[in-house]
C-alpha cells in the first residue's frame, strides 16, 4: 500500500497504476476535466489536425528512413526503390509528401484564426511565441526534406537557401562553405540535412508542440467572441458556465474535422499525388545536376510568400542582405504581434469596419505574394510583389496605430450562439 492512496479511489490495476503515476489524473486535467468554451467553430478543427498531420509525418518519415540512403550517389535511386520496390512504399513517400503541403495549408489556416479571434492576445502570448517558433521549425524541416530526394530542385533550392547565409557581410562566404561541408551543395551537405531532418529538429518540433499545449491548458482556450469563460465561473462547482468538457465533447467534434481531412488528404495521395506539381515538381524527378539549372529556381508553394519578398527587394550598396532581412523579418515580426495589437477586443466579432477591411487584404495580400513567389520573375510582377511586401509589414507595424483607432462593439458578457 502507498503511503498516500491516489485520491481518485480508482481500484484494479488502474489503481496501482494511480498510485505509482499520475493516470487519471492526468486524464481528467487535460481532457475529462479540462473545460474548453462551447463555442467553438470550424476554425477550431486546425489544432488537432495539426497534431494529427505531425504524428502522419513522424510516422511515415520512420519508415522511409528505414529505406533511404543519405548519400549524394545514391539518395535519388533510394528514393526511387522506395516507390517501386519497398511494399508499400509509394504510399508511405506519398504520405509524406503531401502531408508537408498538409501541414503548411492546416498550419496557415490555425495562424489566421488566431488573428481572427486574437488568441495571440493577453494572457496567450506565450501559447503564440511558441506558435511561432513552431513555424519556424517547420519551415526549417520542410527546407531540409525537399533537400533529401537530391531530384534536380533539391540540389537548386539548396543552393539558393544556403547561399543566403552567404549575403552576410564580411563572414558570409565563410559561413555558407562551413554551413554545406563544401563550395557547393554536395555530399557533406545531404547528411547534415539529413540528420536535422530526422533528428534535430523533429525533436525541436515535438519539444515546442508539448510546451505549446501546456501554455494552452494552463490558461485555458480563447473562443470565437475571444471572452474569458473562467470570469464566470459556478460558485458551486468553480466550473466555467460557459464550458464544456474537452471530453467526450471535442474529441468527438474533432473527429469530423479528422474524417473531412482524410478524405480531402486521401483524395490527393490517390487520385493526384503530386499535387498538380505542387507536392512534388516536375524538376525533382530529374537526379540533381550541378551542371544544369532548372529554368526556373522556385521553393515549395508554401515558401511562395517569403520567396516573394526576397525578390521583391532590390539589390542596394551592391548586396543582397535587404531581401534576406525583409523575408526573415516577416516571420519575427509574428513574435510581436501580442503587444502590437492595442483592440480593446479580441475578436474580429466585436471589431470595427476598418480592422475587418485590413484583415481581408492582409489574407488577399498573403495568397498574392504566395502566387507572385511560385512565378517566374518580371517587371510587373516585381512591382506587385514590392507593393504586397509593403502592405504585409503596414498590417502589422501599423496595427497599434489602427487597432485603437478602430470603432470596437462592446463583448458580450457570456459566450454567444
Ligand atoms: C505543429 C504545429 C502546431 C500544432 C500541433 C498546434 C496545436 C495546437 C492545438 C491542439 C491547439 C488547441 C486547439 C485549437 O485551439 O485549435 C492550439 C492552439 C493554439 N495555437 Fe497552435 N499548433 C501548432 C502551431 C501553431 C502556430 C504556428 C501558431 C502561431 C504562430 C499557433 C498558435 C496557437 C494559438 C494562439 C492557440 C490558442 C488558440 C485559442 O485558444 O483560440 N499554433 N495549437
Amino acid at each position: 500500500m502507498p503511503i498516500t492512496p491516489n485520491p481518485y479511489k480508482t481500484t484494479g490495476f488502474l489503481g496501482w497504476i494511480d498510485d505509482r503515476f499520475p493516470l487519471t489524473k492526468l486524464w481528467k486535467d487535460h481532457l475529462s476535466e479540462y473545460y474548453a468554451p462551447k463555442n467553438f467553430n470550424f476554425w477550431y478543427f486546425f489544432g488537432s489536425l495539426a497534431l494529427l498531420v505531425l504524428v502522419n509525418q513522424l510516422l511515415t518519415g520512420i519508415f522511409l528512413t528505414m529505406n533511404y540512403k543519405p548519400a549524394a550517389d545514391a539518395a535519388f535511386d533510394s528514393v526511387q526503390y522506395i516507390m517501386r520496390d519497398v511494399p508499400w512504399g509509394w504510399l508511405l513517400r506519398y504520405m509524406h509528401a503531401a502531408g508537408a503541403s498538409a501541414f503548411f495549408i492546416v498550419v496557415y489556416l490555425h495562424m489566421f484564426r488566431g488573428i481572427l479571434y486574437g488568441s495571440h492576445r493577453k494572457p496567450r502570448e506565450l501559447i503564440w511565441i511558441f506558435g511561432t517558433l513552431i513555424f519556424l521549425c517547420l519551415m526549417a524541416e520542410a527546407f531540409c526534406g525537399y533537400v533529401l530526394p537530391w531530384g534536380n530542385m533539391s540540389y537548386w533550392g539548396a543552393e539558393v537557401i544556403i547561399s543566403l547565409f552567404g549575403t552576410i557581410p564580411y563572414v558570409g562566404h565563410a559561413l555558407q562553405v562551413w554551413i554545406q561541408g563544401d563550395f557547393a551543395p554536395a555530399d557533406a551537405t545531404l547528411n547534415r540535412l539529413f540528420s536535422l531532418h530526422v533528428i534535430a529538429l523533429p525533436f525541436v518540433l515535438v519539444a515546442l508542440v508539448v510546451l505549446h499545449l501546456m501554455a494552452l491548458h494552463e490558461v485555458g482556450s480563447n473562443n470565437p467572441d475571444g471572452i474569458e469563460i473562467k470570469k464566470k465561473k459556478d460558485p458551486a462547482t468553480g466550473i466555467p458556465l460557459d464550458g464544456i468538457p474537452f471530453h467526450p465533447y471535442y474529441t468527438v467534434k474533432d473527429l469530423v474535422g479528422v474524417g473531412v481531412f482524410l478524405i480531402l488528404f486521401s483524395a490527393v495521395i490517390f487520385f493526384a499525388p503530386t499535387g498538380a506539381n505542387l507536392v512534388l515538381e516536375k524538376p525533382n524527378f530529374i537526379p540533381a545536376d550541378p551542371q544544369v539549372t532548372p529554368p526556373e529556381i522556385t521553393p515549395a508553394w508554401y515558401f511562395g510568400v517569403f520567396y516573394a519578398m526576397l525578390r521583391a527587394v532590390p539589390a542596394f550598396l551592391h548586396t543582397q542582405i535587404w531581401g534576406v532581412l525583409v523575408m526573415f523579418g516577416a516571420v519575427v515580426i509574428l513574435f510581436f504581434l501580442p503587444w502590437l495589437d492595442r483592440s480593446p477586443v479580441k475578436s474580429i466579432r466585436y471589431k470595427g469596419a476598418l480592422f475587418k477591411t485590413l484583415v481581408v487584404l492582409f489574407a488577399l495580400d498573403f495568397v498574392l505574394l504566395n502566387y507572385l513567389g511560385m512565378q517566374p520573375v518580371n517587371p510587373t510582377r516585381t512591382l506587385i510583389a514590392r507593393f504586397g511586401t509593403i502592405y504585409y509589414y503596414f498590417f502589422f507595424l501599423a496595427m497599434p496605430w489602427y487597432s485603437r483607432l478602430d470603432k470596437t462593439k462592446p463583448e458580450p458578457e457570456r459566450v454567444t450562439s
